[in-house]
């Protein structure tokens, strides 16, 4: 079977590989779609804490159960399924107390040291793995694993009745915000973004205001404040923009090494806070359910599917900031464009 293997930082093959056979606790997964994002450059690039190579990448994967371990009989061949790649150790301080996704141990599919989607049949855990309905379309639901990331966001943010959001990046990630705020809330919505191509799916998924820059707003204070963009241009504007008593989450990944400019002073005098969020905790039922349920517009954000071969083009398009969602399709015979 074909896969696409990361074999060390910086390098990446396609091979011919046999089936995964499952563990008792273990399903066996035929991947229909799964999305290409940040991470799956941070980890090609070597800069992931904890990757172990060779890796075959990808998480955020939807297929069909093709086989199941002795002990995984909640599960079928034939099931239409979403998988949760965090997989954490169950012992730690944090596992013990209700934060596993700041487990030490953390595990990623596709990510640290267990394989990922970007096969044609992978493993995964009997306890991370999610049913779909039959009538669920298995390409777009590969947008439940980075819902599921929005969700925890949204957990951590203080969703109050009349908020104003004002989300910067118009990527999968700040769609996925800016789709969520009514839901918790938001008496308006802004979203901003440098690329203007990001901008158009913004306004073609409807929301409120869509915008090249936070100053053309006709406000100049939000409740909440979310920066989707991991860009420290995009925090030091964002920052200043929180009403007095509000909310500034960092849902962006910045560079490891980065530091944002912001002013102790109005930390205090406004008291205002300032929220991280990591991954996923308790939030992948959650995702499947809204998903299934209409809670965002999946067919806008996906523009591209390509084959198991043409991972290296989806890569590079990735980089440059082209299209929309890119995802890799590997029951597909050639890549297509698809909006
Ligand atoms: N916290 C989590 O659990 C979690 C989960 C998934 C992704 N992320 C992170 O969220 C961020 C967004 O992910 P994505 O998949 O949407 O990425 P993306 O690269 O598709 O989108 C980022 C967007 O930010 C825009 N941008 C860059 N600089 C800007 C600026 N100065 N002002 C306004 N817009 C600017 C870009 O044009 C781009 O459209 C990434 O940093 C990613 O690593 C975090
Ligand atoms: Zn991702
Ligand atoms: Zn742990």
């Amino acid at each position: 079977m074909r896969a696409v293997v990361f074999e060390e930082a910086g390098k990446l093959t396609q091979v011919d590989r046999p089936e995964p056979t499952p563990g008792p606790k273990d399903v066996v997964i035929e991947t229909a779609a799964v999305g290409v994002c940040g991470t799956d450059t941070h980890v090609f690039d070597g800069e992931f804490e904890g990757t172990v190579y060779p890796l075959v990448p990808g998480h955020e994967a939807t297929g069909v159960v093709v086989g199941v371990g002795s002990e995984a009989t909640a599960f079928a061949p034939g099931d239409h399924v979403a998988v949760n790649p965090s997989t954490t150790c169950g012992a730690c301080e944090f596992c013990a107390n209700g934060k596993s996704n700041l487990c030490r141990e953390w595990n990623g599919l596709g990510v640290v040291a267990s394989d990922g989607a970007s096969q044609e049949r992978f493993v995964a855990p009997v306890s991370n793995v999610y049913r779909l309905r039959p009538e669920t379309d298995l390409y777009e639901a590969a947008l439940i694993e980075p819902l599921a990331c929005a969700i925890r966001g949204y957990d951590l943010l203080p969703r109050r009745m009349g908020d104003h959001y004002l989300v910067y990046g118009a990527g999968t990630m700040g769609l996925l915000m800016a789709q969520l705020a009514p839901r918790a809330g938001a008496a308006s919505v802004t979203i901003v973004d440098i690329n203007a191509e990001r901008l158009e799916t913004a306004s073609e998924l409807g929301i409120q205001h869509v915008l090249t820059g936070a100053d053309q707003a006709e406000r100049d204070k939000w409740d909440v404040v979310v920066d989707c963009t991991g860009a420290i241009p995009a925090i030091e504007d964002a920052l200043p923009r929180v009403k007095a008593g509000g909310t500034f989450q960092h849902f962006g990944v910045a560079p490891a090494e980065a530091t944002a400019d912001y002013s102790p002073f109005r930390v205090y005098r406004d008291e205002i806070s300032i929220v991280g969020t990591m991954a996923v905790l308790n939030s992948f039922g959650r995702a499947v359910e809204m998903f299934e349920a209409g809670a965002i517009n999946p067919g806008p954000m996906i523009s591209h599917s390509f084959t198991l071969d043409d991972y290296p083009r989806a890569l590079e398009l990735f980089r440059k900031g082209e299209g929309r969602k890119l995802q890799i399709r590997p029951g597909d015979t050639a890549s297509r464009v698809l909006l």
